[in-house]
């Protein structure tokens, strides 16, 4: 009698989940901090910060995943919906801190702001566009959508360069690092076009090493 194959272990799963949970750390700990009044200064600039900054951080990586796939060989494409979507969620905390906590849902003021100070708008318009991205990140949208999914989804590239110029125009002086997010974005959207003649070229390169190996 043929023995019961003994079950192994998916990790892969597991894994992303636990990308989730180390992913909210950041958020839940300044959330921590700021609640129990342990950030000196002003704490609801230092949380809105914080979660801006890991949102960037996020897009930033969800963008990494495939250049990293391409010229390094280190795929993390299972990890991609889930590091697109701690995005959207930290741009939804940062959203929800300036509303709640900056702006104490004064809505004229709100909308004041979204209209008159231009780097405002420019997060705001990341923000309305992160949101189809994240209803559609779904298997049953990917397999319905078909190939509009893969150009709604190039929406990407302008969200992270509107982040990134969004982060820019918030500081006074442009120092070092916002100017790193901003280079980081736009090599990372540059690379796109480019792809498909890097690819070509490290293919040609991979036949002409395997064709001299073999002389
Ligand atoms: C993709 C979307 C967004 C990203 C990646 C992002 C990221 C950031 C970052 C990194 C900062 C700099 C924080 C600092 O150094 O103080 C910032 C500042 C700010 N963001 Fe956003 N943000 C986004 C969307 C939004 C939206 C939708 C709003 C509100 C409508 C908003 C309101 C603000 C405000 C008011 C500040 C300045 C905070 C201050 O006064 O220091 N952001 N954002």
């Amino acid at each position: 009698m043929a023995q019961p194959q003994a079950k192994s272990w998916n990790w892969r799963p597991a894994s992303i989940w636990l990308l989730y949970a180390v992913g909210f750390v950041p958020a839940a700990w300044y959330f921590y901090l700021g609640a129990t009044g342990q950030i000196p200064g002003n704490a609801v600039k230092v949380f809105e910060h914080l979660l801006g900054i890991w949102a960037l951080r996020f897009l930033l990586a969800t963008l990494a995943v495939t250049p990293l796939r391409d010229l390094a060989g280190f795929n993390l494409i299972r990890y991609r919906r889930a590091l697109g979507l701690l995005a959207f969620w930290y741009v939804v905390m940062h959203f929800l801190t300036y509303m709640i906590l900056d702006q104490n849902l004064n809505l004229s003021e709100i909308v004041k702001d979204i209209a008159e100070r231009p780097f405002i708008t420019i997060g705001m318009a990341a923000l309305v566009m992160l949101v189809p991205l994240a209803l559609t990140s779904n298997s049953w949208s990917i397999r319905r959508l078909g190939q509009r999914w893969n150009k709604l989804h190039k929406l990407s590239y302008v969200i992270v360069l509107a982040g990134a110029t969004h982060y820019a125009m918030s500081v006074k002086v442009v120092t070092f690092e916002p100017f790193i997010y901003l280079v980081l974005a736009f090599l990372l959207v540059a690379y796109r076009p480019l792809r498909p003649r890097i690819m070509q070229w490290r293919k040609e390169r991979r036949v002409s090493l395997s064709e001299a190996a073999n002389r």
